[in-house]
């Protein structure tokens, strides 16, 4: 069994990245400038932000964090997004999600322009992804590609079942898993809350990329031998002996199926890193492409 080191990867990516950073610096150029917009106080939400602004800084980028209170409106967030489109300092910016329930997150998205939109949230980008063009990929399963490539993990004429539909991982996933191209080129099935018979088609699968965000959901029992696993799962369990008072479980049974698996992602320390320093790629390419322009 391999583990997907997910940590090492971002640590490698983010060493790249502030290389091209120097470079910039050497030549005089300006250097990326992300912006992050947290809307409310959700824990988890603001550990994320707060990890890609460090991740920023670590790296030379520029950063801004936007943190607005938890009863804005949409009209207040708008406003927000259009400074931003328009201020010219910041090549990209994302909207953590979610947003609190007065707020419509597709208007939001909508409003993000196109060429700052590192997360590949906006329909545009999310299109050109879809019919093979270049475009911002969305950093998780940018994550997860990228991890496939490094590892020479191979995805040609394989199974691989994406499990949770979501927009920001499961859908874009099963996209990108099926396309052609390395990785790519799987034979994908995508399922989801009203699967029938889960277990059935995921013993079939040669690959799983579970995005579900129900601990432990993945057990031996469901996946054959020489399976690649791949962990999106990051859900706070309590825990009264950690320190934190929780510990971060993801959605497959490690300790089981680790055992059958060919390659698997840990969990912290997997796809978590990853989607990081994937948001910095992004933004690396964003300010790359302004430049051009
Ligand atoms: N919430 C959970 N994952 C993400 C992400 O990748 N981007 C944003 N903006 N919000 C998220």
């Amino acid at each position: 069994m391999t583990l997907l080191d997910g940590k090492k990867i971002s640590n490698d990516i983010k060493n790249e990245i502030a290389a091209e950073v120097q470079k910039m610096k050497d030549n005089g150029e300006k250097v990326p400038h992300l912006a992050a917009v947290l809307v409310g106080d959700d824990g988890a939400s603001l550990t994320y932000v707060g990890s890609k602004v460090r991740a920023c800084e670590r790296i030379g980028f520029e950063s801004t964090l936007v943190k607005l209170p938890n009863t804005t409106t949409e009209v207040e967030l708008l406003k927000k997004i259009k400074e931003l489109n328009e201020d010219d300092a910041i090549d990209g910016f994302i909207i953590q999600l979610p947003l609190p329930p007065q707020i419509n997150e597709q208007k939001v998205l909508m409003a993000v322009d196109p060429h700052k939109d590192v997360d590949g949230f906006h329909p545009e980008n999310f299109g050109k992804m879809a019919l093979d063009m270049s475009t911002f990929i969305p950093a998780t399963p940018f994550g997860i590609l990228e991890l496939l490539e490094r590892y020479k993990v191979e995805t040609k004429g394989k199974h691989t079942v994406v499990i949770g539909r979501s927009h920001i991982v499961g859908r874009p996933m099963s996209i990108l898993m099926s396309r052609k191209g390395w990785p790519g080129n799987s034979t994908v099935t995508l399922t989801h809350s009203r699967t029938e018979d889960l277990s059935k088609i995921t013993k079939e699968a040669d690959i799983i990329i579970s995005a579900l965000g129900v601990p432990k959901f993945v057990k031996a029992d469901m996946v054959k031998d020489g399976v690649v696993i791949i962990d999106v799962g990051i859900t706070r369990v309590p825990d009264e002996n950690h320190p934190k008072g929780y510990v971060i479980t993801g959605d497959v049974d490690f300790e089981k199926v680790s055992e059958k698996a060919s390659f698997i992602t840990p969990v912290p320390g997997g796809v978590g890193p990853m989607t990081i320093a994937m948001l910095l790629k992004n933004t690396l390419l964003a300010r790359e492409q302004r430049s051009e322009k």
